[in-house]
């Protein structure tokens, strides 16, 4: 299914079509200081009440700047949130951060099983489900994300790679309240690449489809975001195709005007 033409992404309720509100959401991956909290307070100056009210807006900074950066967001529309957590409240986990703890800051959700993680760290589908457990028990909403690579995606395997990343990663019972899905190929992050429109509507049909078998009637309720290459420039037309909840943003969401002109996708 093409894009929606230019008009906007969201209706005049706020919603997409399908009835879900739209999550902006920030991954700052590792940059920031704390004078990064600037590009909140930047952020928060240019949302719009009349935006504010259409969509949801996250930042997940580094864990080191959770706590500034909910200071800075207080008062706002603006949610913050982790990259990471591991699965277990509490123990002898050195350098490990649990979802107790973030939630503990301020944050309220919780980026999980992000490709970065994946590649570098080894994370396993089995692995993200345990997170995405942790990240429910202690009153996070876990973005669950899956995505495949160039290669198998070559290999015509992208719909098998993400149904069963998300079937083995989301938790039974998932709500609308503690999950939300990221569709990101692996070959779209930090690189200018996106799919085409139509390939984005396959891959988020197809996941909405999982959802339904996995999760029934509250599926419908579950927002599944794209991640990839996400600029203001490319942003209308993305966020536009059907199925499509809002948007999972790298790179441009360490400057506050390329967020916000995100953001103004569903203006
Ligand atoms: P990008 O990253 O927007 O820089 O491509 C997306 C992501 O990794 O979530």
């Amino acid at each position: 299914m093409p894009a929606r033409g230019g008009g906007p992404a969201a209706g005049q309720d706020g919603m997409t079509s399908a009835g879900r509100r739209p999550l902006v959401a920030g991954n700052w991956k590792m940059n920031g200081t704390r004078a990064s909290t600037a590009v909140i307070e930047a952020v928060r100056g240019g949302l719009t009440p009349d935006l504010a009210s259409r969509i949801d807006v996250l930042i997940c900074p580094p864990s080191t700047l959770i706590s500034t950066c909910v200071q800075a967001a207080e008062g706002s529309p603006i949610a913050i949130g982790g990259q990471n957590l591991h699965a277990k409240p509490s123990g002898a986990f050195t350098g490990s951060i649990s979802a107790e703890m973030l939630a503990d800051l301020g944050a309220t959700y919780v980026i999980v099983g992000h490709s970065e993680r994946r590649a570098y760290h080894h994370e396993t589908d089995d692995g993200v489900h345990a997170k995405a457990l942790g990240a429910r028990r202690a009153g996070l909403c876990g973005i669950i994300c899956v995505g495949e690579t160039k290669e198998e995606g070559d290999q015509g395997r992208a719909l098998d790679i993400v149904r069963a990343q998300l079937a083995i990663g989301i938790p039974k019972g998932a709500t609308a309240r503690d999950t939300v899905i990221a569709y990101e190929p692996v070959w779209a992050i930090g690189t200018g690449l996106t799919p085409t429109p139509a390939d984005i509507a396959e891959v988020h049909a197809s996941l909405r489809e999982m959802l339904d078998k996995l999760v029934g009637e509250e599926a419908g309720r579950i927002r599944i975001i794209y991640g990839g290459s996400v600029k203001a420039g490319n942003a209308r037309q993305l966020l536009g195709v059907e199925n499509v909840d809002g948007a999972l943003v790298g790179g441009a969401s360490l400057v506050a005007e390329d967020f916000l002109g995100i953001c103004a996708a569903y203006a």
